[in-house]
């Protein structure tokens, strides 16, 4: 009747958290003195199917669910092109509770799935969501939140197309048999109510618990439910490069019929009776595609050390071995749900089963059995009435609300006010600083050039004197060139007549001058280049000392990274007041849209007595208001009641931002994440 890890001599003060567990291993509770007697259970079946229906989804909060569904798929298309949006989980397969979450697969394949998730989580953050949680160490990763009105959670993952079929598997079981539905919701409330249905905390996955419900109905004596797959490879899908055999028989092909004829409450109480007697991962592995509990040696899924034994004994074991409590998906036949247990989940999930099931020997109420045990983590019901609070408050106080909320946002957009223009000012700072780095680049660079052209204009330098100590200057030599060129060529009867000697002599001394002159050309173009060095040579010099003066004055200021630093840290501050903002704005905006109703409903109470006059009169009178709002001047309660009938707050900011329409037009924020839900959503969004 033990779990395996329960036959284990250990110090009972490591377990004394789970007191359950601790009777069964102290000797004071004996499980096989414990049985179910039809007299004590029969009212559980009255109960839960009561429990059931009050899960069904009212109109109002599918409108809610279709309605963030619908804003969300907007978003998130909007803002990654070609992607699709799908929902899948219990929603879908007709599994849900009221306070079941929106699961939401984002099918995109232009970014890695991580970055994807972080820029939605941010953008869901901007937008004011609650919680806003990104898990990435997960099988799929995901982000999760809570719509910040209706409280209602969401999960968004991305390419999980694995979870839309098994989503379609688990809507085929709950469609079987009318006893499916309650029966599994039963177990997930239970699960949830009791602190053991979250992965994230070391427990099993509400989807866990689905499979280990499944597979109980399916493992029964007179079973409940068939095993719907095929397993005969005859439809496959390819995701990320695995096969998954995803073949499921039709409704027809099963020729199923089940010969139990168990109530809801029977099907509940033996769950926990075998859950607590037979604890099925002594010896076996859940497979729902299997249709029955597996031994671990046929799925070959035996556990491996450390052992629950161990790790409970020892603290520096903080993680458990593979197939702790072995549950197999069904479509992914190597994934096992139970890796994400840790030592003291698999001993609350223990505690748990053997409290529910002697509850349940003891005639105990079934509220009472999935009593919440941890209301922190429990997700909360749906908000569907905004106006909840507000219809037992006295409008008066209402109003008094109201005028701490304008106040609290007045000074909230004072202080958002004061920081952005500090920011500002801080990244104008930190631009200005950064030309400092440049010119620091600048200088080097001028400087590395100074040597090598140095070198090369002493090598002109020698060259170009070399030429000129043993040659004649170049006017000279032509000079020289064109007068014995002259004598040499001029006719006799001219000239003197030169003897042979001369004449010779002439010609040596022309060929000479000619070389000469190419040599003076050569030491002429080695000054010209060697002038052109030395000018560039002082230009960079007088240039360097010009921007090491601009770096002097401009190091005066501070480091550039200072301002960065600076305008980060108001950042940080800027992001939880502008939060503080959009959620003050959002509960101006509830209340005014409540007691608007209030005095529309009175208003018309009353229309009989209101003339053309008082209309008039009225006119004078708000705009008194509205510009004792847009000054910041203290005003009544009858003030209030003035603004509230005129449009609210909103109705000033209208005026505001129609006097700038014409300089600063709006530009229009596609990725809001916000639902617009009438004229409070619009209104949240002006920010
Ligand atoms: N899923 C999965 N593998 C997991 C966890 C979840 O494939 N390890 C898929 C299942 O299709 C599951 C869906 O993701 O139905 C949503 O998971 P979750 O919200 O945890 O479970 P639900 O079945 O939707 O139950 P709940 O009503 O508690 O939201
Ligand atoms: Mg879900």
């Amino acid at each position: 009747m033990l779990a395996d890890f329960e036959r284990i001599d250990f110090d009972i003060g490591k377990i004394e958290s789970w007191p359950f567990v601790t009777a069964l291993k102290v000797g004071s509770l004996d499980l096989s003195k414990i049985s179910l007697v039809v007299e004590n259970t029969n009212h559980l079946d009255t109960e839960i199917k009561k429990f059931a229906s009050s899960q069904k989804t009212s109109d109002n909060l599918m409108k809610r669910r279709n309605g963030i569904t619908k804003h969300l798929t907007k978003v998130l298309t909007n803002k990654f092109r070609g992607s699709t949006v799908t929902t899948f989980g219990s929603f879908e397969s007709g599994l849900s509770l009221i306070n079941g979450d929106i699961d939401l697969c984002l099918q995109f394949n232009g970014e890695k799935p991580k970055k994807v998730l972080k820029k939605i989580a941010r953008m869901l953050n901007e937008d004011g969501m609650d919680n806003v949680t990104l898990i990435t160490t997960a099988k799929v990763p995901i982000v999760k939140f809570i719509d910040s009105q209706s409280k209602i959670p969401v999960d968004i993952s991305i390419n999980n197309s694995l979870a839309v079929h098994n989503t379609e598997l688990l809507r085929r079981y709950s469609a079987l048999d009318s006893r499916v539905k309650p029966f599994i919701i039963s177990i997930k409330y239970w699960a949830r109510n009791r602190g053991i249905s979250d992965a994230a905390m070391g427990t099993f996955s509400s989807y866990a618990w689905t499979l280990i419900a499944i597979n109980y109905l399916q493992s029964l004596e007179q079973e409940v439910l068939p095993n719907l797959l095929k397993k005969d490879d005859s439809d496959t899908v390819d995701i990320d490069g695995t096969n998954y055999d995803i073949g499921m028989f039709l409704d027809e092909e099963l020729h199923f019929t089940t010969l139990n004829k168990s109530n809801i409450g029977e099907l509940v109480s033996g769950f926990f009776e075998v859950l607590a007697k037979d604890w099925p991962w002594n010896n076996g592995v859940i497979s729902v595609g299997s249709g029955k509990i597996l031994t671990r040696k046929e799925k070959n899924w035996v556990a491996t050390k450390p052992y629950v034994s161990d790790a409970i004994q020892d603290p520096e074991i903080k993680r458990l071995g593979k197939f702790a409590l072995p549950v197999e998906d069904p479509f992914d036949n190597k994934h096992d749900l139970s890796r994400v247990l840790d030592v003291e989940g698999v001993f609350e999930i223990r505690d748990e089963v053997i409290r529910a099931y002697q509850l349940i020997s003891k005639n105990t109420n079934w509220s009472i059995i999935t009593e919440i045990k941890y209301p922190e983590i429990t997700p909360n019901k749906p908000k569907l009435d905004l106006f909840e609070d507000l219809r037992n408050q006295n409008d008066d106080k209402t109003k008094h609300d109201l005028k701490i909320l304008y106040e609290q946002l007045k000074q909230v957009e004072k202080s958002v006010l004061v920081r952005e223009s500090e920011r500002n000012d801080a990244i104008k700072m930190s631009k200005a600083l950064r030309r400092n780095a440049e010119l620091a680049k600048e200088q080097s660079g001028l400087s590395s050039e100074l040597r090598p052209r140095r070198s090369k204009i002493d090598e002109l330098q020698s060259k170009r004197d070399s030429s000129n100590n043993h040659y004649i200057p170049v006017h000279f030599i032509e000079e020289e060139l064109s007068r014995v060129y002259s004598i040499l060529t001029t006719e006799n009867t001219n000239r003197v007549e030169l003897s042979l000697e001369k004449e010779k002599q002439m010609f040596s001394w022309f060929f000479e001058l000619q070389s000469m002159y190419e040599h003076s050309k050569l030491a002429r173009k080695y000054h010209r280049e060697f002038l052109k060095l030395l000018e560039q040579q002082q230009h960079s010099i007088e240039h360097i000392k010009d921007i090491r003066q601009e770096m002097i004055e401009i190091q005066s200021f501070g480091k550039f990274t200072d301002f960065d630093d600076l305008a980060m840290k108001l950042l940080k501050e800027l992001n939880p007041l502008k939060r503080e903002r959009r959620n003050l704005r959002r509960e101006i905006g509830r209340l005014e849209a409540w007691l608007r109703k209030q005095t529309h409903f009175n208003n018309n109470k009353h229309s009989r007595n209101k003339g053309k006059r008082k209309k008039s009169v009225d006119n004078v009178k708000v705009n008194a208001v509205k510009s004792k709002v847009v000054s910041g001047d203290s005003f009544s309660l009858q003030d209030l009641e003035v603004l509230l009938k005129n449009g609210g707050l909103s109705s000033v900011n209208k005026t505001k931002a129609t006097h700038r329409k014409g300089k600063n037009k709006h530009k229009k924020n596609n990725h809001s994440v916000t639902p617009q839900r009438g004229k409070r959503g619009k209104s949240s969004k002006n920010q």
